[in-house]
């Protein structure tokens, strides 16, 4: 339910223009917070950005007895793990359905407590978003689950043991589930078709300082020595490249011209390859980068979402809003997640023309193809957008709605916009400093 604290009005037709800066990414910082259980000792984690993901770990953490407050400088969390403790299952399941994170806590309270109960997860509701990757994985390290009222409980009877794994699909949580319980289980763990995500580079960074022995191969294999200990860590989050993607589509769909600051090239090369094939221009310096709309006419083109170093699937749906204003037929195919293309029903109510087919369309047959999912998309532009009334669906996808909204001619209601602070840090006054005209009913302009 959404209320009227939760809705924003959005006058479009305004070009965003200025700058903005992005802090750590939203998928590693909580990951390395849940790292900081693993230390004997405190560890200090720079650049954190104020989005309910983090708090959600905040506060899960804290009922495991650890300490977190702000440190020194701005965005700087001091996390003390000295005092590690069995939570209250009640209190664990008052975070239940708030984010994914939650499972990522298996592996280190088993090595700090031997125990741990799971709550129900939350998250994006953009597929299925099973855990059974998850459970597969403690299995073989040795740990029991049990189901239990509002969540598993888990056990590890001895140390968990090093183990060989191959995850079916290269899945970012199950990497980071093994590297989180690997780091101080006993002998080796191998762990192959591990996914590869920049954000996973980083938590390796992290352990690394850790003191965990971890060596990447160049063909999706990560090989993890066991530790009998790790201490705390001093780390800057890398930026995040999800949330720097989603204004540089903003500028693109409205004409609009943005600076992000904290935008990092290395981690955005596949993204910047296909906004330049869109037709979108940016200039890249040591601390950021520019991206616009250079005017004329944007081109459409083939995307297809794939774990890294593909396109990423989080990408998607902010670009696909700038797709709608491109010459031509560009095709999506999302081989990631296997619903995330319900949110363009809401553009076609704009005036969008974007069909769903089940095929996958494009360039190779992916998981999803024969199993009657709307997985790939015809986006054929350009085509004028008026405002209308939307519900925000998932995170990226409603912040796609406020592009949508921002580019179109006339208002537009997004309501639900409560959502979108679980990712995007501070997003009202950036779209305020982006001369974005947007206010909520209540009275607050923006
Ligand atoms: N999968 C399974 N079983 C599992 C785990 C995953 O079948 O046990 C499948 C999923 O259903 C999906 C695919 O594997 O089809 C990939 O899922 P993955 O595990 O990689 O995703 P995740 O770890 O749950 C993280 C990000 C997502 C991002 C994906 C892919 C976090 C908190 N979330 O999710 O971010 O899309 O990796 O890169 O890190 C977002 O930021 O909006 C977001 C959804």
């Amino acid at each position: 339910m959404t209320g009227p604290d939760d809705v924003l009005l959005v006058h479009g037709g305004t070009p965003l223009e200025g700058e903005i800066r992005v802090r750590g990414a939203k998928n590693l910082v909580p990951k390395a917070m849940v790292a900081a259980l693993l230390g004997h000792g405190p560890s200090r984690l720079r650049n954190v950005p104020d989005i309910r993901d983090v708090r959600v770990v905040r506060g899960l953490l804290q009922l495991h007895g650890v300490t977190v407050r702000p440190g020194d400088e701005p965005g700087e969390l001091v996390l003390d793990p000295t005092y590690v403790e069995s939570a209250n299952v009640a209190d664990i399941d008052a975070h239940a359905g708030s984010s994914r994170i939650p499972i990522l806590l298996c592996g280190p309270l088993l090595h700090r407590l031997g125990h741990a109960f799971i709550p129900g997860l939350g998250g994006c509701d953009i597929g299925g978003r099973p855990i059974d990757f998850h459970f597969e994985v403690l299995r073989q390290f040795g740990a029991t689950i049990e189901k239990r009222e509002g969540g598993q409980y888990l056990e590890a009877p001895q140390r968990l043991r090093g183990c060989k794994i191959r995850l079916p699909y290269p899945s970012v949580g199950a990497t980071e589930q093994v590297l989180l319980t690997a780091v101080l289980a006993e002998g080796v763990t191998e762990l192959s078709n591990a996914a590869v995500e920049p954000e996973i580079e980083d938590l390796i960074c992290v352990l690394q300082k850790m003191g965990a022995i971890i060596a990447m191969d160049t063909d999706r294999t990560i090989r993890i020595t066991g530790v009998d200990k790790l201490g705390g860590y001093n780390h800057r989050a890398l930026s995040d490249r999800l949330e720097a993607a989603s204004w540089a589509s903003a500028a693109l769909a409205t004409k609009g011209n943005i600076y992000v600051r904290g935008a990092q090239q290395r981690s955005m090369m596949t993204f910047l390859n296909t906004y330049r094939k869109v037709g979108g221009a940016f200039e890249i310096d040591d601390e950021g980068i520019r991206f616009w709309h250079p005017g004329g006419s944007l081109n459409a083109i083939a995307l297809e979402t794939d774990v890294h170093p593909g396109f990423q699937t989080d990408w998607q749906q902010p670009l696909v809003v700038a797709l709608t204003q491109a010459a031509g037929l560009s095709i999506v195919h999302e081989t990631v997640y296997e619903s995330r293309l319900g949110f363009t029903s809401a553009l076609n109510q704009m005036g969008a023309h974007i069909q769903l087919y089940r095929e996958c369309l494009g360039g190779s047959a992916c998981r999803f193809g024969q199993r009657n999912f709307l997985h790939s998309a015809v986006v054929s532009g350009p085509t004028k957008l008026q405002g209308s009334d939307m519900v925000v669906p998932d995170l990226r996808g409603g912040f796609s709605y406020l592009i949508a909204a921002l580019a179109a001619e006339g208002t537009s209601r997004v309501h639900g916009i409560d959502l979108i602070n679980r990712g995007y840090e501070n997003f009202m006054q950036k779209l305020k400093d982006l001369g974005a005209n947007v206010e909520m009913p209540g009275g607050t302009a923006a």
